[in-house]
C-alpha cells in the first residue's frame, strides 16, 4: 500500500475543549490544528484583542502520512469530545492541495472592463483590465461578494484622473483595480502589516510604481496630509469599524467626492446610513446579505 504525504483528522468537541484537545494532538504528533465552526453560528465584529470562539467546533488536525492514527484515535479521552462526536480520518497528497487551491481562484469578470486574475493563470481576455493578483495572507481575491461589489461600482465609476483612497486595502485589490481602470493615484491603508506587504507585493506584480501607489498602517503621519484629497473613499471593512472611522474617511474625502462602504449587512443599514448622513448613503447593490452603500460628500 503506498502511503499518501498527510493525513487530517476531524472531531467535533466544544469551546472549552478545544485547548485541552489541541494539546493532546499536538503531543501525539499533530503538526497543525485547525478550527471551524461546527453549528453555523456567525462570530462578528470582536474587539481588539478578543479570541471568541464558537460553542460548537470541528477540530482538524494534520498528521505526517506515515503516522499509524488507529491506537492514537482509540487512546483519544472521550471527555475531550462532545457528545455523539463524529470523527473521520483522510489522506490526501501535496498535488492535491495545490490543484484544489488553484480550483477555488480562477479568472472572475468583475465589471465590462475589468478582470481579476490569479497570478499563475493567464488572462483569458488579454485587452481586458487584467488585475494579477496573489493574495498571500491577506484578504481579497474577488470571490467574496463584498470585494466582487466594490470592483463592480469601480468599473463603473471610474474614469481617469481620479485619486483613490482604499482603507482597509487587504491584498489591495480596490486600489489595484481603480489605478489599472486609470485612477492617477491612490493610498492604501491597513491595520494588518500583512495586508501592506501582500498589497506592495500585488502593485509590484501589476507594474503599479510606488509613486501612484503608496500604502501605509493608519497612524501614518501621511493620513494627515491626505485630508480631502480622495475623488474616491472605498471601505470594505465592517459595520463596527466603519462606523469608528466615518468623521476619518469622510474627512479624506474631496468635497464632492464618493464614498463606497461595504462589509456590512443588509440589516446594518440604517445605522451606517444615520452615522454617514451627510454624505447621504443609499444601497447601490447586494448580494449573499451583503450590500454596497454609496455617498456623495457635498461641495
Ligand atoms: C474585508 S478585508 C477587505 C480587503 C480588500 N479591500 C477587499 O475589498 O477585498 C478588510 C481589511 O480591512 C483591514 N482593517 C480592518 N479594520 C481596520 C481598521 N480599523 N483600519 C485599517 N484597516 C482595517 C483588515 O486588516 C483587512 O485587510
Amino acid at each position: 500500500m503506498s502511503l499518501s504525504d498527510w493525513q487530517e483528522w476531524v472531531v467535533e468537541t466544544h469551546a472549552q475543549l478545544v485547548e485541552p484537545l489541541e494539546e493532546w494532538l499536538f503531543e501525539r504528533g499533530a503538526l497543525a490544528v485547525s478550527l471551524e465552526d461546527n453549528a453555523d453560528e456567525p462570530l462578528l465584529e470582536p474587539g481588539p484583542g478578543e479570541t471568541p470562539m464558537w460553542q460548537n467546533v470541528q477540530v482538524t488536525a494534520l498528521f505526517a502520512g506515515d503516522v499509524d492514527l488507529a491506537p492514537i484515535k482509540a487512546a483519544l479521552p472521550q471527555p475531550l469530545l462532545a457528545p455523539d462526536s463524529k470523527s473521520a480520518i483522510s489522506a490526501f497528497d501535496d498535488r492535491d492541495w495545490e490543484r484544489v487551491c488553484m480550483d477555488d481562484f480562477a479568472p472572475l469578470q468583475m465589471g465590462p472592463r475589468l478582470w481579476i486574475c490569479p497570478s499563475w493563470i493567464p488572462p483569458v481576455d488579454k485587452a481586458a483590465v487584467n488585475v494579477m493578483l496573489d493574495p498571500g495572507l491577506a484578504f481579497g481575491t474577488g470571490t467574496h461578494a463584498t470585494t466582487a461589489m466594490c470592483l463592480g461600482a469601480l468599473d463603473e465609476m471610474i474614469e481617469g484622473g481620479e485619486r483613490i483612497i482604499d482603507f482597509g486595502c487587504g491584498s489591495g485589490i480596490l486600489a489595484i483595480a481603480a489605478l489599472k481602470l486609470g485612477a492617477s493615484s491612490a493610498l492604501g491603508v491597513d491595520n494588518d502589516p500583512q495586508a501592506i506587504t501582500a498589497s506592495r507585493d500585488n502593485a509590484q506584480r501589476n507594474a503599479i510604481g510606488a509613486d501612484r501607489f503608496e500604502v501605509v498602517l493608519p497612524d501614518d503621519d501621511q493620513l494627515a496630509d491626505r485630508c480631502a484629497s480622495a475623488d474616491i473613499t472605498v471601505a470594505n471593512i465592517l459595520a463596527g469599524p466603519l462606523i469608528e472611522l466615518a468623521d476619518r474617511l469622510i474627512g479624506l474625502t474631496l468635497p464632492g467626492g464618493r464614498l463606497l462602504l461595504t462589509g456590512v449587512l443588509e440589516a446594518q443599514a440604517p445605522q451606517l446610513i444615520e452615522r454617514y448622513r451627510e454624505v447621504g448613503l443609499r444601497t447601490s447593490n447586494s448580494r449573499d446579505g451583503w450590500i454596497l452603500l454609496v455617498g456623495q460628500k457635498p461641495h
